[in-house]
């Protein structure tokens, strides 16, 4: 497949069309940005650890029954996906309480969840990617009733797969998002998943060891995500 030119630059990746209608490339970037794009750093090695990582994460799903965007690793920083019409509403499971929770609810980080919290986020940036309602996303026409049932149905499947395979490495799934896109009239899992968009602690010492590195200057970020890939048994080279 032939990549060609650029579509869109997102936060942390670049998108490219190719010679085929039904496939784009993604790039993976070392930008690293956090507070709705207040700040950006360039982290290296950041673009090919999340490639890996989301690779990994993506194939287990598929073997897991989730449909995913994911067809090929390309290179260390490029994945040929399914091009999707994507829904503009991200989806969040918490199993503990962590950042915008704690702060809308003034709870206490760390309290379990039982059951787990699921939420939804209009993707807008200019608005800063505010908490929505199904009801809301039926109305502005962002999502069917259908479509947002087979996200909450998946995104619960995604959090028992995952879950269970991080809890097996010793570490915890706080909490993350996903987000979907409709590829041929079925939703299918797109974007990507990686310690960019969840929160991932050590069992014991709750150490934290995804973005929130980056969100609160604790430092070594990556070398916590190649952590946590080592862990679960990702291959980064
Ligand atoms: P929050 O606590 O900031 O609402 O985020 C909940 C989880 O979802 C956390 O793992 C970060 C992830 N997330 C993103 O990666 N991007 C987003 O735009 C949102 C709203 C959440």
């Amino acid at each position: 497949m032939q990549k060609q030119q650029l579509l869109y630059k997102g936060k942390a990746k670049s998108v490219y069309e190719t010679d085929n209608a039904d496939y784009l490339i993604l790039h993976f970037r070392d930008d690293t940005s956090a507070f709705n794009g207040e700040r950006v750093e360039q982290l290296a090695r950041k673009g090919q650890v999340n490639n890996k990582f989301n690779a990994y994460i993506m194939q287990k799903l598929s073997e897991a029954g989730v449909e995913t965007h994911f067809e090929e690793q390309l290179s260390h920083n490029e994945v040929l996906v399914k091009r999707m019409d994507m829904i503009p509403v991200e989806c969040v499971v918490r199993n503990y309480a962590a950042g915008s929770l704690v702060r809308r609810l003034g709870l206490e980080e760390g309290e379990k969840l039982t059951p787990p919290t699921y939420e939804l986020f209009y993707k807008d940036d200019a608005l800063g990617d505010p908490m929505v309602n199904e009801s809301q996303s039926v109305t502005f026409g962002w999502a069917t009733q259908a479509q947002l049932d087979e996200m909450r149905r998946l995104t619960t499947q995604v959090n028992d797969v995952l879950s269970e395979m991080f809890d097996s490495a010793g570490m915890i799934l706080v909490d993350f998002k996903l987000e979907f896109g409709v590829f041929k009239d079925r939703i299918v899992l797109g974007d990507e998943f990686s310690p960019d968009g969840c929160r991932i602690w050590d069992k014991e010492t709750k150490k934290k060891l995804d973005k929130d590195r980056f969100r609160q200057s604790l430092g070594d970020v990556i070398e916590a995500y190649e952590e946590v890939a080592n862990r679960l048994g990702i291959p980064l080279d």
